[in-house]
Order: C-alpha cells, then structure tokens, then sequence
C-alpha cells in the first residue's frame, strides 16, 4: 500500500516554462504579424547571428527543422546513389534517414555505452571507396566521446564529418570545443521538447565553412541563387519568422537553463548514490553496488559547458516493470530508443540482422530517460528517486 503524499512528476513541463515567458514571446510574435515577414527576412537573420555568437561560430544557417539541416548539408556534399554514409545505429531515425532519402546507403555503427556515441573502430572498419560522410550523433546533449578522434579518421581518408547536434545546442568537449568546430558542420534542432525550442519544427546548420554556409542559403531556398533563376537542386527547407521570434527570447534564457539541468543531473548522481542504488557514475556492469548505471559527463572539468543534459538517460534492469511502476505512481519516463535503427522496418533491406550490433541491442533493452527540465522541483526530483529505490526493494 502507498502512504506518502503523491508528488505527480510529467516527463517534461512545457506548460511551466511557456508561462513564465508568455508574454515576452506573444510581444516578439506580434512583432512579426505586424512586420508581415512570414517566412526567413530580419527576424530569422537576427536569429541566426545571436545564435552564431552564442556557439562562438561565424556561420548559422537557419532551416524548417533538424532534419531538413542534415538533409541539406547531405545535398550539399552530392550525396546520391551509390555512396555509402557511415551513421550510429543508436541514435533517432533522421541521422540516418537523410542519406536513405538521397538514394545512399547508411552503414551503421555500433556505440560505445559510456557516453552513448559512435565506436571510432567501428567506423574505421566500415570506410569503403564509396564513403562519403559520416556523422556523428551527440546524444542526450553531449559531445559524442569519439568524435576527435573519428575527425582524425575523416581527415585521414577525405571523409566529411557531419556532426548531429539535435540535442546538443551550446555542448563543449574536452579542448573547449563546442559542436560545429570538428567538422564540416553541426546540425541542430529546435523542436519543441529541445533545450532550446520553437513552438514548431525548427532547425539549424552552423558551422566555419563560408562555402558550406553560402550554399546552404541557396539550397533551403529551392537552389535559388535569384529570383527565379535556380543554381541547385534545392528543396523548401526555410525557418519561419514566427518560429525564429520565439527561439529568439529563449536563447537569452538557455545558459541559466542548461546550467539547471546539469545541477539537476548532479543531483540525480547524489540522490541514486545516497539511495545505495549507484556506487559512482559510468559504471559499465549491474552489480549489488550498481542497480542503476548512471550516465557519465565525459568532459567534467575540462569545460565550462561539458553537457546540456537534454535527457538525462540511465541504465537499469527489469526497465519495463520499472517504467510502469513509476507511471502507476505518476512519474513519467522515456526510452530513447527502444528499437536500434538496424532493426528498423524502414531500413530492412539493408540486410541487418538482430546481433549485429550488440552494444546497441542491449542499450535498447535497458536505458531510461528520466525527467529533467529547469522547471522540474527537488521534491519532484526525490520522488523520482525515491520511487525507483522503492521498486528495487520491493521487487529484486
Ligand atoms: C539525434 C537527432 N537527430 C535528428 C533529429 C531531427 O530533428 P527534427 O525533429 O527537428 O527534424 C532529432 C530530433 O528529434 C534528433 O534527436
């Protein structure tokens, strides 16, 4: 039976964070309505520079979504049939869908279970005279671990490097790097459940390469290089200004955002230790010390912004009971992803098999995300822990 007070805990709380902004957004909207500017023009060009500025990059170019960033910087690069783009199988469906849209191949990859990215092996071994790219997803919001030394990999044998930033707006590695600065590009996304997003579908390239950046302002505007008279084969991939209005007043609030979200992440490592459940973060096996496997920050110390925690993704056993219990008791969680993309229907006649990719099967099998957003209260946050520590006394 259940005696203590029930602290409801949603998996994200947008309502809360749109309250406290509502009226400076609705001012911002109005701006645009009356400007009559619908689609790109100042507000998505202002957008665009403070963006930049915030990433320390000279370039951003903004786009209708994430994956409309990829798939255009995929264009750019004239990725067609025949060549072969080397992508994480653990990772969402779009970093990979982008070159199956283009008539490539994706080849996948397995991770690497520490900081969920992509094995720097296991692209070397898959490069072919057909590849072309490889992109590397950082998940949950931290700089993929490989990805300095998968740009080695690239630069070796003439590969672009195409970093997927979805999740990882403003995230630094070791040096102090930030996404957009190892390869040919980063690619953001600003959907609405982002750190930092729109009130709609909204994306972003930035990067250093003015090439790059200049083509990809042709190509988000059907090739357009003037009116009416077409370079490239382009597509609609524009921003609308609306989406930029509003992108615009959160990005003045993300670094004291994201800086609440680490500080909750720290938290959670606290709580699952004190709770006996976790003896440490980065734990790679199950164990009596180890019921939950916590997520290491792989850069700590080296960088003011080493992770942006957009989720907050931890590694436990019996996930499904768990997941239910803590729904029956009001807590909602998530799992990113359930099914690795080579074992996507969509991607079946590439030929993979369940077993190809073992790290990432079992990554499937096992990993959480719990909830984490500025708004979320430590009582929520103890709830959260609590919960789970009871489900783990009452059922191992
Ligand atoms: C890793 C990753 N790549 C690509 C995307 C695609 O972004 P969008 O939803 O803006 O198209 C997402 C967004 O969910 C993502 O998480």
């Amino acid at each position: 039976m259940d005696t203590g007070d029930v602290v409801r805990v949603p998996f994200l709380n947008l309502a809360a964070q749109h309250e406290a902004l509502q009226q400076e957004i609705e001012e911002a909207l109005q701006r645009v309505i009356r400007s009559y500017q619908f689609v790109l023009g100042s507000e998505v060009e202002e957008l665009e520079q403070e963006c930049a500025a915030y990433l320390h990059l000279p370039y951003a170019v903004a786009s209708s979504s994430g994956t409309d960033a990829l798939l255009m910087v995929l264009m750019g690069l004239g990725i067609g049939p025949g060549d072969e783009v080397i992508v994480p199988t653990w990772t969402f469906y779009a970093t990979a869908s982008v070159a199956a849209r283009l008539y490539a191949r994706p080849v996948f990859a397995d991770t690497e279970p520490r900081g969920f990215g992509i094995r720097t092996e296991e692209v070397e071994r898959r490069v072919t005279p057909r590849t072309r790219a490889v992109i590397v997803a950082h998940l949950y919001g931290q700089i993929a671990p490989a990805t300095e030394a998968i740009r080695e990999v690239c630069k070796h044998y003439g590969i672009a490097l195409i970093e997927d930033a979805a999740q990882a707006f403003g995230a630094q590695c070791s040096n102090g790097f930030g996404i957009g600065r190892f390869g040919l590009c980063a690619c953001v996304s600003f959907y609405p459940t982002k750190n930092l997003g729109a009130w709609g579908d909204a994306g972003m390239v930035v990067t250093q390469d003015a090439e790059l950046a200049g083509q990809l302002r042709l190509l988000r505007n059907h090739g357009m290089e003037q009116r009416y008279l077409h370079r490239y084969i382009g597509g609609n991939f524009r921003m609308d200004a609306l989406q930029a209005a509003v992108l615009r007043v959160k990005l003045r609030r993300l670094a004291e955002w994201n800086a609440r979200r680490r500080a909750l992440a720290h938290r959670y490592e606290r709580l699952f230790q004190e709770a006996g459940l976790a003896e440490g973060v980065g734990a790679m096996e199950f164990d009596a010390r180890n019921q939950v496997l916590l997520p290491a920050e792989l850069y700590a110390n080296a960088t003011p912004v080493p992770h942006v925690y957009h989720q907050y993704v931890v590694r436990v056993r019996h996930r499904e009971k768990l997941r239910q219990y803590l729904a029956d008791h009001g807590i909602g969680t998530e799992v990113y992803y359930p099914v690795p993309l080579h074992l996507q229907p969509a991607f079946h006649s590439l030929g993979y098999r369940p077993g190809d990719f073992p790290v990432a099967e079992r990554l499937a099998a096992e990993v959480l995300a719990l909830p984490i957003y500025p708004e979320l209260t430590l009582q929520q946050q103890d709830a959260v822990v609590g919960r789970i520590a009871e489900f783990f006394r009452r059922y191992d």
